[in-house]
């Protein structure tokens, strides 16, 4: 072990682990080991692992919920980075709000909505953490949360701190571009807008029972696909008869059919199989070419698309 990762793992303690278990950190629970997965609790602890990785140019990922992620069965050889509660914080001032990357977007969204702060419904009954969700774009529907956002507070690559308005930022459907390479969210500032409580709820129970018709419970990792413009991806998947369908573990949702579930037994290799499969079956059937939603990470740390 180089020497920067023995002092790291000295200052660190348990939060510096090598060849470490990533499963029980995704929804999917499937995947082999990160070269090293390290818990940070504040900046400093951040930057020294960045620094660390950009000289020995180990690749590094950040890790939300990993509730939209899927890694390979060989692992990660690289680090993986997930921010811990130190990077959680949920504060405000009157309709401004900010959110430390880690914190639960469940936990931003109850914060908000006990202040009579409209704009984050999208947010209900959706996993993961509010760095994963800005990165994503995630929400309800094509439109997501980048439409409440106003800055982001990143660490760049070179391990400085900055504020990026949002104007420099483009939200798209369930993507955002616009960060500088290796740019690290450590918060969001939203700015929402103060809404009588009966609204707010009428809203939240309105998103929550669209999504009654996903699949609740069971190891999967939301929809797989994006809805190409014209139709859900789900239906076009059910229409093509995949429901049900299975590769070892994997089966296709019979609920919604733009999810995956994995069972007993599941590999990563078995949704990958499967994902092929309906991609292909959807193309020869349809004419569409399905883009994966759901981030699918190589090795190498290689995004599939
Ligand atoms: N449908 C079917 N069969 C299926 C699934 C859906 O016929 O197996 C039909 C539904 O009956 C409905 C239409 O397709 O008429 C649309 O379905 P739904 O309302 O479930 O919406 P969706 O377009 O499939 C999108 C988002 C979801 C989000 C829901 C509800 C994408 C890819 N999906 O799904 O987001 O929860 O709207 O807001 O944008 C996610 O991002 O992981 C996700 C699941």
């Amino acid at each position: 072990m180089k020497d920067s990762w023995r002092r790291l793992a000295e200052r660190l303690g348990g939060r510096l682990a090598f060849q470490a278990p990533l499963r029980e950190l995704t929804s999917f629970r499937v995947g082999g080991p990160a070269r090293m997965l390290a818990r940070p609790e504040d900046v400093g602890e951040l930057q020294e692992l960045l620094a660390s990785a950009r000289r020995e140019r180990l690749p590094f990922i950040m890790l939300g919920g990993g509730s939209n992620l899927l890694f390979d069965d060989a692992g990660f050889d690289g680090l993986v980075i997930k921010l811990g509660a130190g990077f959680a914080g949920l504060e405000g001032a009157g309709s401004l709000v900010r959110a430390g990357a880690a914190a639960a977007s469940a936990d931003l969204l109850a914060w908000t909505v006990a202040r009579d702060l409209g704009g984050l419904e999208g947010l209900a009954g959706l996993p993961g953490t509010v760095g994963g969700a800005v990165a994503g774009n995630a929400g309800a529907g094509p439109e997501g949360l980048g439409r409440a956002v106003t800055r982001l507070f990143v660490l760049e690559g070179d391990g400085r701190a900055r504020s990026i308005p949002a104007a420099d930022l483009n939200f798209a459907y369930r993507r955002l571009e616009g960060l500088p390479e290796r740019a690290v969210i450590l918060e969001a500032e939203f700015a929402l807008t103060s809404r009588p409580a009966v609204e707010i709820r009428a809203r939240l129970a309105e998103i929550r029972e669209r999504r009654g018709g996903q699949p609740l419970g069971g190891r999967s990792a939301g929809c797989v696909f994006k809805n190409p413009p014209s139709i859900s991806a789900g239906r076009l998947i059910d229409e093509c008869g995949f429901k049900g369908q299975r590769v070892g573990g994997a089966r296709v949702s019979e609920v919604h059919a733009n999810f995956i579930l994995a069972e007993n037994g599941a590999t990563a290799s078995d949704i990958l199989a499967l994902i092929d499969r309906v991609r292909q079956g959807v193309l020869a059937r349809r004419g569409l070419a399905l883009e994966l939603e759901l981030k699918v990470l190589g090795p190498g740390g290689e995004v599939r698309a």
